[in-house]
C-alpha cells in the first residue's frame, strides 16, 4: 500500500512536472512573442520616423559635425608660427622663388603726411566691378567716381579684351567729365599678386578671385594698359603708380592716422601689406637709403599652398578648392574671403540635410546648386537678434524652404557662425603675426572689404582673437579705411610726385 501509495505519489509528481513544463513553455512563448512584437514595433517606429530625432539630439549632432571648423588657441598659435616662417621665406632671396607667401616689395616707402594736394585719376580693378575715379586733395578729399561692370566673359577671356575694356571705361569717364584737356596723374589699383619692379612696373604673378585672362601672367600690367590706351588713341594719360588694394587701404588710412602700418582686405579676396624695415628685406635690390623702409605686399592669400595649412583644412575646403578656377592656389584665401565663405556654409548645410539633421532630411533643388548660398546671407543671418530668425527665415524661403522650424533656423545660424568665426580667427592670426613683426607699441590696422564691412561681428571677433595672440604690451586698433583702392591710388601718386619734387 505504501508502495502503491508511493507509486501513486510519483506519478502525480511526474504529471505535475509535465504541467509545470508546459506552463513554462507557454510563458516563454508568450514572453518571446510579446518582446519580439515590441521590438519590431520599435524598429518600425524608428525607421519610419528616423529624421525625427529629438531637437536636443539634433543640436548636439550639428555641433559635433561643425566642431572641425572651430580652431583652438593652440591650433591658431601654430597657424601664426607657420605664417611667420612663410613670410621669412618670402623676404629672403634664396627661398623667395619657391615661397608661397611672396612678400613683394611695393616701392612705396613714404606714407602721406596729410598735406597732399592736387587732382588725380584712379583706376580700381580687383573684383567683379571696375571703377574710375577723379580725386582732388586740398585740406579735404573730394571724389567723383563711376562703377563699370566687368562681364564674366571678359574676366576669363583674352587679356587684351580686359585691358581694352578698362581703356574704354577710362576714355568714356574722361569724356563725360570733360577732362580731355588736362594730363592728370593716374594711380592704378590692380588687386592681384604682382612682382613690382618699380612704382610703375608690376608683373602679374598669377590671377586670383575668378579672373583667368590669357596672356597676362608674367606681363607688366602698366604696359598692357598703355598699349590698350594707345590702340584707341583718343585719350592721354600719365600713369604715376601701380599698387595693390592693400597698399591703397594703408595709404588712405595713414593720410589722417600717423600710427597706421598695416593695410588689410577681407572682401572677395584677402591680403595684407605692412611697413617693413629694409634691413629685413633681403629681396630689396636698390640702395638702402632714407627712409629705410618699404611697404611689403605679403600676398598672404597663397599661404598654405605648399600644404602647411593642411592640418586645419576640412573636406569642405578641399571641395571648394578642387571646383575652383585655380585649384591648389590661394588656400588661406579660400578659407577666409567672401568669394568662398557662402559656399563653405552651403556645403556644411547639405551635409547636415543628408544626415537627417536639417529640414527633415529634405534638401531643396536651390540649396543643392553650387554657389546658391551667398556670403551676404551669412552676414544677414548673423544680424538677426539672438532668438529671432527673421532674416534667416526669409533667406531659407528664398532657398526653397517654406516651413523651416525654429530649431532648423538655430542650426543654420550655428553653421554660419562657425564659418565666419573661423574666417575671423584665421585673419586675426595673420594680423597678429604682422603686429608682432613690426613690434611697435601702438599700431593702427587699416581694413577694408565687404566681409569686414558688412559682417556684424567680424570686427569684434578679430579684436578678441588678436588680443590673445599679440605679444604683451602691443596696442592695436582696427580702423575701417574709407575707399582705400580709390583714394589710396591717388595718394600713392601724390606722394610719388612730392618725393620726386624733393629729390
Ligand atoms: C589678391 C590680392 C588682393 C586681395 C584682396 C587676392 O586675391 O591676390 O592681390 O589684395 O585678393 O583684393
Amino acid at each position: 500500500m505504501e508502495l502503491v501509495a508511493a507509486a501513486d505519489s510519483d506519478e502525480r509528481g511526474l504529471s505535475l512536472l509535465k504541467v509545470v513544463n508546459v506552463l513554462q513553455k507557454v510563458v516563454v512563448f508568450v514572453h518571446t512573442f510579446t518582446v519580439d512584437k515590441l521590438r519590431s514595433q520599435l524598429t518600425r517606429t524608428a525607421s519610419e520616423e528616423m529624421p525625427h530625432m529629438s531637437e536636443d539630439i539634433i543640436e548636439a549632432k550639428v555641433r559635433e559635425i561643425c566642431q572641425e571648423l572651430v580652431l583652438s588657441p593652440e591650433v591658431l598659435k601654430e597657424v601664426c608660427d607657420c605664417l611667420q616662417e612663410e613670410i621669412n621665406k618670402g623676404l629672403a632671396k634664396d627661398s623667395h622663388p619657391e615661397a608661397t607667401v611672396k612678400c613683394f616689395p611695393t616701392y612705396v616707402r613714404e606714407l602721406p603726411n596729410g598735406k597732399e594736394e592736387g587732382r588725380f585719376l584712379a583706376l580700381d580693378l580687383g573684383g567683379t566691378n571696375f571703377r574710375v575715379l577723379l580725386i582732388e586733395f586740398s585740406s579735404k578729399c573730394r571724389m567723383d567716381s563711376k562703377i563699370y561692370a566687368v562681364p564674366q566673359p571678359i574676366m576669363v577671356g583674352p587679356g587684351d579684351g580686359l585691358f581694352d575694356h578698362i581703356a574704354e571705361c577710362l576714355a568714356s569717364f574722361i569724356k563725360e567729365r570733360n577732362l580731355g584737356n588736362e594730363l592728370l596723374p593716374l594711380g592704378f589699383t590692380f588687386s592681384f599678386p604682382c612682382k613690382q619692379e618699380g612704382l610703375t612696373k608690376a608683373r602679374l604673378a598669377q590671377w586670383t578671385k575668378g579672373f583667368k585672362c590669357e596672356g597676362v601672367e608674367g606681363r607688366d600690367v602698366v604696359e598692357l594698359l598703355k598699349q590698350a590706351i594707345a590702340r584707341r588713341g583718343d585719350v592721354q594719360i600719365k600713369i604715376c603708380a601701380v599698387l595693390n588694394d592693400t597698399t591703397g587701404t594703408l595709404m588712405s588710412c595713414a593720410w589722417k592716422n600717423r600710427n597706421c602700418r598695416i593695410g588689410l582686405i577681407v572682401g572677395t579676396g584677402t591680403n595684407a601689406c605692412y611697413m617693413e624695415k629694409l634691413e629685413k628685406v633681403e629681396l630689396w635690390d636698390e640702395v638702402i637709403d632714407d627712409p629705410p623702409q618699404v611697404v611689403i605686399n605679403t600676398e598672404w592669400g597663397a599661404f598654405g599652398d605648399n600644404g602647411c595649412l593642411d592640418f586645419v583644412r576640412t573636406e569642405y575646403d578641399n571641395n571648394i578648392d578642387s571646383e575652383s578656377v585655380n585649384p591648389g592656389k590661394q588656400l588661406y584665401e579660400k578659407m577666409i574671403s567672401g568669394m568662398y565663405m557662402g559656399e563653405i556654409a552651403r556645403q556644411v548645410l547639405v551635409r547636415l540635410v543628408s544626415e537627417g539633421l536639417l529640414f527633415g532630411g529634405f534638401a531643396s533643388d536651390i540649396l543643392l546648386e553650387k554657389g546658391s548660398f551667398f556670403t551676404k546671407y551669412i552676414s544677414e543671418i548673423e544680424s538677426d537678434k539672438s532668438g529671432d530668425f527673421n532674416n534667416c527665415r526669409a533667406i531659407l524661403e528664398e532657398l526653397g524652404f517654406n516651413d523651416a522650424t525654429d530649431a532648423d533656423c538655430a542650426n543654420v545660424r550655428h553653421v554660419c557662425e562657425c564659418v565666419s568665426r573661423r574666417a575671423a580667427n584665421l585673419t586675426a592670426a595673420g594680423v597678429s603675426v604682422l603686429l608682432n613683426r613690426i613690434g611697435e607699441e601702438s599700431v593702427t590696422v587699416a581694413v577694408d572689404g565687404s566681409v569686414y564691412r558688412f559682417h556684424p561681428h567680424f570686427h569684434n571677433l578679430m579684436v578678441e582673437q588678436i588680443s590673445q595672440l599679440v605679444k604683451p604690451g602691443i596696442k592695436f586698433d582696427l580702423m575701417l579705411s574709407e575707399d582705400g583702392s580709390g583714394r589710396g591710388a591717388a595718394l600713392v601718386a601724390a606722394v610719388a610726385s612730392r618725393c620726386a619734387a624733393m629729390r
